[in-house]
């Protein structure tokens, strides 16, 4: 069977750009395969600094997965830190590649362009995710677009390694579908924890309708581009145009009906959310982490021997 494996960062709450661009597509790919579902808390630590907002995050988060439709009978669901083969192995490719390989990443280039301090973590960040992806020898990543570029890295990687040292790692592909590739925020840029232009996912109906109703809207155009953009995700093209040829002009109406449709969606989502305990998200991912420590303790063991570490 093949293997799915993807993984976000508990930097904050999920949003909707998160659910259409890696969850959704993810559970809809769950069967098919053998799937894996990370919660990226090393990754987040290149961004956030507050134990106890992590720590809240990383149990939110596998909340979440869990509400948006992921069986943890039939996926696992870890945390990337139970499993320390990541950093080991992310370490060894740090090793293999230059410094103006590292470079070209849009994450870190972006930072650096806003001016802002881009710490060594982040420099390095598509190795340790080259990592998660290799270590359990990957075939299919769904991701947004914005981390394409990330597991073109691990195939990369995967190549540099093989060629040094025998074949190793099998090259993954990303999936990224058409369409909610990049889902926009309130202000039409891509929705993002880090601009603040975030729909939460699981957040109650009037933080939804507050972040809906401040989608910032063209005043001389007919119909709200960006309140649009976002139905789009959510409603048939046939039944959209309809409502916003009746509806020209009329933004509050249609913001209403959008955010009728999200909670229509999430409401379901929310009430299963509710019913899991904390203790029960631990449990979740105490035993999740527990398969994939296995798996990956096995494919470490020979990394380790081919470079030369293991006697
Ligand atoms: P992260 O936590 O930034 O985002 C998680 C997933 O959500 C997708 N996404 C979006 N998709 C469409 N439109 C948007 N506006 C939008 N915003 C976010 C992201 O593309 C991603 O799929 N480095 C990764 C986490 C990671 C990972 C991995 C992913 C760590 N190891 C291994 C796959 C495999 C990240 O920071 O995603």
């Amino acid at each position: 069977m093949q293997k799915l494996l993807t993984g976000l960062q508990p930097s904050g709450a999920l949003h909707i750009g998160n659910y259409f661009g890696a969850l959704k597509p993810f559970v809809e790919l769950a069967y098919e395969y053998e799937s894996t579902l990370m919660i990226a808390d090393y990754h987040a630590l290149t961004s956030l600094r507050n134990p106890r907002e992590l720590r809240q995050n990383i149990v939110s988060v596998a909340k979440d997965y869990i509400a948006a439709g992921i069986d943890p009978q039939k996926s696992i669901i870890f945390k990337q830190s139970d499993v320390p083969e990541h950093t080991e192995l992310a370490w060894i490719f740090q090793c293999l590649v230059t410094v103006p390989f590292l470079e070209r990443s849009h994450a870190y280039k972006d930072k650096v362009a806003k001016g802002l301090e881009a710490n060594a973590g982040l420099f390095a960040y598509p190795m340790l995710m080259a990592a998660d992806i290799l270590l359990y020898d990957t075939d299919v990543v769904p991701v947004g677009e914005d981390q394409r570029q990330h597991v073109e890295y691990a195939r990369d990687i995967a190549a540099k390694f093989n060629n040094a040292y025998g074949e190793t790692f099998k090259p993954p592909k990303e999936h990224v579908l058409k369409g909610v590739a990049v889902v926009p925020g309130i202000d039409g840029k891509k929705m993002s924890k880090s601009y603040g232009n975030t729909i939460p996912l699981f957040g109650t109906k009037d933080e939804i309708a507050k972040a809906v109703m401040s989608i910032i809207t063209d005043s001389k155009a007919e119909s709200p581009e960006n309140v649009y953009a976002i139905h789009a995700l959510l409603k048939e093209r046939d039944d959209l145009s309809e409502l916003y040829k009746d509806n020209k002009g009329k933004y509050k109406v249609l913001k209403e009906a959008l955010i009728e449709d999200i909670e229509a969606l999430v409401a379901p989502m929310r009430s299963l959310r509710d019913s899991i305990s904390d203790a029960d998200a631990k449990a979740v991912l105490k035993e999740g982490s527990e398969k994939a420590r296995a798996r990956a303790s096995s494919k470490m063991a020979d990394v380790r021997k081919k470079i030369g570490v293991s006697l």
